[in-house]
């Protein structure tokens, strides 16, 4: 089974505190910094339950989210009809995908580019964002931060979310190989009430950490050019070992 499938209805349980709305405002602004002409389409890569294109639909955007996620697509597709909002979904590889359409803007958002975790993938990955995008169009997402994860070292975790009359407990147990550039997240997450486990489920996801060096060379050869690399949520800033979370830009370059 895909990863994210047994996951995905515990999702949004689990990432309710998530401040979608600043990191969409945050998005916003990057765009309003960076775009070279108006921005009117948004391609949402890896769109998951739709947290952002939702938000970004209702900004009045024109936004197309894809993910190769049934589970994830169906929250999403519930998501926009609550909210009223056009969001176009599409189920597919962000690796592979073909809309037969090019957007003023691109983004992945919540570390999906670390999934991509062989260079020939993440390669493929940026290739088809650079082929969805119009001349000078914008690829922003977030991702994680090499220096940042060899300092600090991902940690085990524990989350516990109230759920109806029960509970949902999710252990995070991290394994960093730092050779690899890679974390396998492993998850275990256990649906429990009155002492009863419903549901009980465990997932690898294997995420890769970037370097800023690696990123502009991917960028080089997959016909971008960098445009910044910041820490996350702020629109200037050098990175430094204190930040996981790095926002990365770049800008299709005019062919
Ligand atoms: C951490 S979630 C982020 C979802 C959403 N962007 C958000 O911020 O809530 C990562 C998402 O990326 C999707 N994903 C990862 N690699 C993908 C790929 N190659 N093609 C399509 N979807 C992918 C997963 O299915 C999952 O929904």
């Amino acid at each position: 089974m895909e990863v994210f499938e047994r996951y995905a209805p515990y999702y949004d349980l689990f990432y309710r505190e998530k401040k979608y709305e600043g990191e969409v405002d945050y998005v916003d602004s990057l765009i309003k910094k960076y775009a070279v002409g108006e921005t009117k389409t948004i391609l949402d890569l890896g769109c998951g339950t739709g947290g952002h294109a939702v938000l970004l639909a209702q900004k009045g955007y024109h936004v197309t989210g894809v993910d190769r996620s049934d589970t994830m697509l169906a929250i999403a597709s519930e998501k926009k009809s609550q909210k009223g909002v056009s969001v176009e979904l599409q189920k597919g590889d962000i690796c592979t995908v073909d809309l037969h359409k090019r957007f003023d803007v691109a983004i992945a958002m919540f570390a999906v580019m670390g999934y991509q975790t062989a260079n020939d993938v993440l390669e493929s990955a940026l290739v088809n964002a650079a082929k969805h995008l119009n001349p000078n169009g914008l690829l922003i997402f977030d991702a994680w931060f090499g220096p940042a994860v060899i300092a600090q070292k991902p940690q085990d975790k524990i989350l516990i979310k109230e759920e109806g009359s029960g509970s949902v407990i999710r252990l995070t147990r991290p394994h960093l190989d730092v050779i690899s550039q890679m974390v396998d997240v492993n998850f275990t997450v256990l649906h429990v009430e009155n002492d009863v486990i419903l549901n009980c489920v465990q997932e690898t996801h294997k995420m890769r950490f970037f370097f800023t060096k690696e990123l502009e060379f991917m960028f080089t050869k997959t016909g971008f050019q960098t445009v910044g690399m910041h820490p996350f949520m702020e629109l200037e800033g050098k990175l430094t070992e204190n930040d996981w979370n790095m926002a990365v830009i770049a800008r299709r370059a005019p062919v």
